[in-house]
């Protein structure tokens, strides 16, 4: 074996890292598509001429070629737990009230993130190789997702020192971080679908007759369960870390530098996240996100308030669910009044039978909305929805909207109860209701 291939099969690949880190993770590409294909074709053809050469974390491997019989279950060393919601800034002042009381001083700072809305996964190093993805699952015991992670294009099959970066985008992060890959690392983050991919998925599915995803989560959780990887590759996942599980040797010293250390190793990490050094900045950042949530590509539910230092997190300790440094502020669900044009009744693929409201369309988180789903008639009759009605829609982390409630007020004195439906609108047969159904 000519040396010079091994060597060149090495440079290929750690030039194609280096793309992928700056397309993906820095969405800062330094060359063209064309310039990059061509890297990767003449890997590919150097790797089709030595396949004794092939290595499993070489870029052209992300993707494996048979799909699973079944997932394995994982133990996570480091439990992955839950975490408290508050909705206020009054129950955000009593979570710092405890932090204040927890370490007997009010020398801390806050780490604010925003909380991203999609499935919870832990990625495993060993010596900056990818060994393991794993679900959270029980929080004990999750689902080993390795081949579905591996086709995450940001995530990074094998680790390496990223060149030193003169401006970091947050506030707070070191300049001067030096970094060594540790010998195990395991990054927990979320993997999510973006917005502009799950209406793109959406569509497809319809055109082929499958059923939409209500969601993005659920368009993500649907697509980690997949046990083919050459399906997953195709959903466009993406992940972004925010926490650690074990890592040894250790070398993080807070939550901000363990951010920026991550970012140093190629890891893709939370961008948005921001250093608050009180309580009042606490409130300002969650505040100024809640407003400007809708201009992010991806579905964020709230924002989560860390504490900074790593040893003060360790006094503060852990209930059995989730830890007391650290806490989750739930953005209240944005709503719009608009009225009722007309309630159809659609025909599910099972034959059930779902009423929707049309309606006059309003602006609502981002989105102009046009219909909303009545979920079935039992639903209906409770919330008493007639054509003609102003009623409350609701975005609750879904896509798909909701009619919260009718403003009696301005109900048209001539409306009527909307009847349950006794034929089936497409075929004109019976309508039956299940067992315990609705
Ligand atoms: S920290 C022990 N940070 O929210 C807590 N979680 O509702 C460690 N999540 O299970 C998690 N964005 O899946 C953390 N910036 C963020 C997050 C975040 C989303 C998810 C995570 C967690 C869930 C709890």
């Amino acid at each position: 074996m000519s040396k010079s291939i091994e060597k060149r099969i090495e440079e290929l690949r750690a030039e194609i890292r280096r793309h992928d880190y700056l397309y993906y993770v820095e969405n800062m590409p330094a060359v063209s598509d064309r310039e990059y294909d061509k890297l990767f074709a003449e890997l590919k053809e150097l790797e089709a001429q030595h396949p004794e050469l092939v290595t499993a974390d070489s870029p052209t491997q992300r993707v494996s070629g048979e799909p699973l019989e079944g997932f394995e279950t994982v133990h996570h060393v480091v439990a992955m737990l839950s975490m408290d919601n508050t909705y206020s800034e009054e129950e955000l002042r009593g979570f710092d009230t405890r932090v204040a009381k927890g370490l007997g001083t009010k020398k801390y700072r806050y780490v604010v993130e925003t909380k991203i809305d999609g499935v919870a996964v832990s990625l495993r190093y060993e010596n900056g190789l990818l060994v393991l993805g794993a679900t959270r699952g029980d929080g004990e015991q999750g689902d080993d997702i390795t081949a579905n992670a591996r086709t995450i294009q940001s995530v990074p099959l094998k680790l390496a020192v990223a060149a030193k970066r003169k401006k970091t985008k947050a506030k707070g992060s070191l300049f001067d971080t030096e970094v060594e890959i540790p010998d195990v690392l395991e990054i927990r983050g979320e993997v999510f679908i973006p917005n502009s991919r799950f209406r793109k998925i959406n569509e497809e599915r319809e055109e082929a007759g499958e059923p939409r995803f209500a969601n993005p989560r659920n368009a993500t959780a649907g697509s980690l369960k997949q046990l083919d990887s050459r399906i997953v590759a195709q959903r466009g996942l993406r992940f972004l870390g925010y926490a650690i599980g074990q890592v040894e040797p250790s070398i993080f010293e807070s939550h901000s530098d363990m951010l920026a250390k991550l970012q140093l190793l190629s890891l893709p990490v939370n961008p948005g996240y921001e250093i608050a050094e009180n309580i009042d900045e606490v409130i300002a950042v969650c505040n100024r996100w809640e407003k400007q949530k809708d201009k992010l590509d991806y579905q964020i539910d709230g924002m989560v308030v860390k504490v900074d230092d790593l040893a003060q997190q360790r006094t503060l300790g852990a209930t059995s669910r989730a830890p007391r440094w650290c806490i989750a502020y739930k953005f209240a669900a944005e709503r719009a009044e608009t009225v009722v044009k007309d309630i159809r009744i659609q025909v599910g693929k099972t034959g059930a039978l779902t009423p929707v409201a049309d309606l006059e369309p309003v602006q609502l988180a981002g989105t102009t909305v046009s219909r909303a789903s009545l979920h079935n008639f039992e639903e209906l009759a409770r919330k008493d929805v007639r054509i003609g009605d102003t009623v409350l829609v609701e975005k609750a982390g879904e896509i798909i909207p909701q009619v919260v409630e009718v403003l009696p007020d301005k109900r048209p004195t001539e409306s009527k109860k909307f009847p349950v439906a006794k034929k089936c609108p497409e075929c004109k047969g019976p309508v039956e209701k299940d067992e315990n159904g609705v």
